[in-house]
């Protein structure tokens, strides 16, 4: 059976390590039925497109989403991010942003949610260019988009340790964490094999550099997330290895699966950029497309490649061997 994909390189070195993640889940023996779509800041450079709501609609209908990295240098902030990447987590409903990290030393999944808080979009300015103008941006918590995402992290912690920790800031978010906390304190009841802790965001930061070990799986809001998952690519061996899945895992359309970084343009098309990110993240999607066999051979591959250093193709190519 072929899976259909969307293939959105986007820009930098997006194309490179995604065409890198193509070889490698071939080479597992899964067969893709792939389309290409040409999006990003240089399409948007190009002829002022992002993202079509057709294009979006006919995504629809796909089993899932492998993106590279969407940004350039020369298009204002927010147009990219807001106009293509949070369009699409927003609109296929991709609630859960799910992203791994695992090393010699520790093995732990943050569960960021991924459609709600700072990254609704919420707020506006109110004399806007004078010396009197405000600017307020708010945070959009709803019971069921925090119960959803607190759910499903319970869910994979059974699977795994039987540990989850909430990061909040419940201190001084005293609406929003409370909300968390009260809706991470009623799911628990549900899973009472599941033992839980709660950390604030700070000193999370601390545990994630001396102690990640205490960790399991970790649920927590949008930007804290985002935050956080930038932190756990640093102490799991860089950048570089960090890979995500957009899911949504209502599954009423396709999931999207993407590296944690960036289109890092000061090294595109050089052949330089880290390809692991990418297939690990081409695993991710593996495993959501039911080819779990496929996406365990990929990942065993990659971790006994994780130090290897060289071109984007040469580290494909030792894990290509490996495999
Ligand atoms: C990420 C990225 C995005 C985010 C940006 C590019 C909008 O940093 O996927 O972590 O903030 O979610
Ligand atoms: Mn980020």
């Amino acid at each position: 059976m072929s899976h259909k994909v969307g293939i959105v390189g986007g820009d930098g070195i997006g194309p490179e390590v995604i065409s890198q993640g193509l070889r490698v889940i071939k080479a597992a023996g899964v067969k893709l039925d792939t389309v290409e779509y040409d999006l990003g800041g240089a399409r948007y450079l190009n002829d002022g497109i992002v993202l079509p709501d057709e294009t979006l609609d006919e995504w629809r209908s796909l089993d899932a989403i492998y993106l590279g990295a969407v940004g350039a240098p020369g298009v204002p902030p927010g147009v990219i991010e807001r106009g293509l990447l949070l369009k699409m987590r927003f609109q296929l409903d991709l609630y859960i942003n799910q992203r791994p990290f695992k090393c010699d030393s520790h093995d732990f999944v943050v569960i960021r949610e991924n459609t709600e808080g700072t990254y609704a979009g919420e707020g506006g300015f109110l004399r806007k260019g004078t010396p009197h103008e405000i600017a307020t941006q708010g945070s959009v918590n709803t019971r069921m988009g925090a119960e959803r995402c607190i759910r499903h992290a319970f869910e994979l912690a059974s699977q795994r340790r039987n540990h989850l920790t909430l990061v909040h800031k419940t201190n001084v978010l005293t609406f929003s964490g409370d909300l968390w906390q009260r809706t991470f304190d009623d799911v628990a009841k549900d899973f009472s094999a599941v033992e839980t802790a709660y950390n604030h965001v700070d000193a999370a930061c601390i545990y994630f550099v001396q102690d990640p070990q205490r960790y399991d799986v970790i649920v927590t809001d949008n930007l804290f997330g985002d935050i956080l998952t930038d932190l756990g690519g640093a102490v799991s061996g860089g950048i570089g290895l960090a890979c995500s899945a957009n899911l949504n895992p209502a599954r009423t359309g396709p999931s999207m699966f993407e590296p944690v970084h960036g289109s890092a343009p000061d090294i595109a098309g050089q052949n330089k950029a880290n390809p692991i990110a990418a297939i690990l993240s081409g695993a991710l999607m593996l495993d959501f497309l039911g080819e779990s066999d496929a996406a365990t051979r990929v990942r065993a591959a990659c971790e006994s490649c994780s130090k290897v250093e060289g071109s984007t193709v040469e580290i494909a190519d030792a894990v290509l061997a490996k495999l």
